[in-house]
């Protein structure tokens, strides 16, 4: 288990709608085993079990308890807002139509995962583990997704962080989706296009997908990632 600080963390979770926008699942995917790596506060783990699914999340921030994510929510709120409010022309205010909106679905889908922590927390739905190493076993998850983690903190991880997460990914589920390829500042990632060359020379099979999700401007787009 890693020793992050929850005081360096900015806990931002996105609902299950977003997940499937994001990610293109089809009602059939939706019954896939899946994965979310770095899930955070994200509902789509509470949301998906509510529905009968089987979703396990993993992510650092599990090792706290709901209180204090909570916490940590209510401290950081307003600075991602007010950071949010400071850059509006870079978002596509369509599906969601203000920063105000946005508070009030990420709100709405930290509540749910807090209320879910405790019990998904028993039923080893959310485990504290951390990318570049995962303990599951080989292709145990037909899909394996990750949302605003790789390739968004490009200025913060390596190429071989972004490498190995990415194989390690690969290796425990059949197929990997990720979302967004942009970093943060809406730039393109400098680490996609080695990480792609990297996989299509170990026989990956990938391909960028068009996604019916924008919210980041000219950010709607996957890398899917299937063994051959
Ligand atoms: C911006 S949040 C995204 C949360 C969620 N996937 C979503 O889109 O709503 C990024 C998450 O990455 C997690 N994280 C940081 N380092 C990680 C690592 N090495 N492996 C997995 N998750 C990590 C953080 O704790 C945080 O919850």
């Amino acid at each position: 288990m890693s020793f992050i600080k929850l005081k360096n963390i900015i806990p931002w979770g996105r609902s299950m709608d977003e997940y499937v926008k994001m990610f293109n699942l089809t009602p059939e995917e939706l019954g896939l085993t899946i994965l979310d790596c770095a899930g955070g506060p994200a509902s789509f783990n509470a949301e998906m079990t509510a529905q009968g699914y089987k979703v396990i999340s993993c992510d650092p921030i599990y090792q706290f308890t709901a209180d204090e994510i909570d916490n940590r929510i209510q401290d950081t709120y307003q600075i991602v807002i007010d950071g949010v409010k400071a850059i509006q022309e870079y978002y596509v205010w369509q599906n969601i139509q203000s920063p105000e909106e946005m508070a009030e679905i990420r709100m709405a889908a930290m509540r749910k995962f807090l209320a879910d922590l405790p019990l998904g927390i028993n039923e080893n739905r959310y485990l504290t583990d951390e990318l570049p190493v995962l303990p599951f076993g080989t292709h145990q998850f037909d899909l394996a997704l990750c949302s605003h983690f790789l390739f968004t903190y490009s200025d913060q991880l390596s190429e071989e962080f972004h490498l190995a997460s990415v194989l390690e990914m690969c290796r425990v589920a059949k197929e990997v989706r990720i979302f967004p390829l942009l970093k943060i500042s809406g730039e393109p990632s400098p680490h996609l296009k080695p990480v792609m060359s990297e996989l299509q020379q170990r026989h990956y099979s990938v391909e960028i997908k068009q996604v019916p999700y924008e919210f980041q401007k000219n950010s709607n787009q996957i890398l899917r990632i299937n063994s051959m």
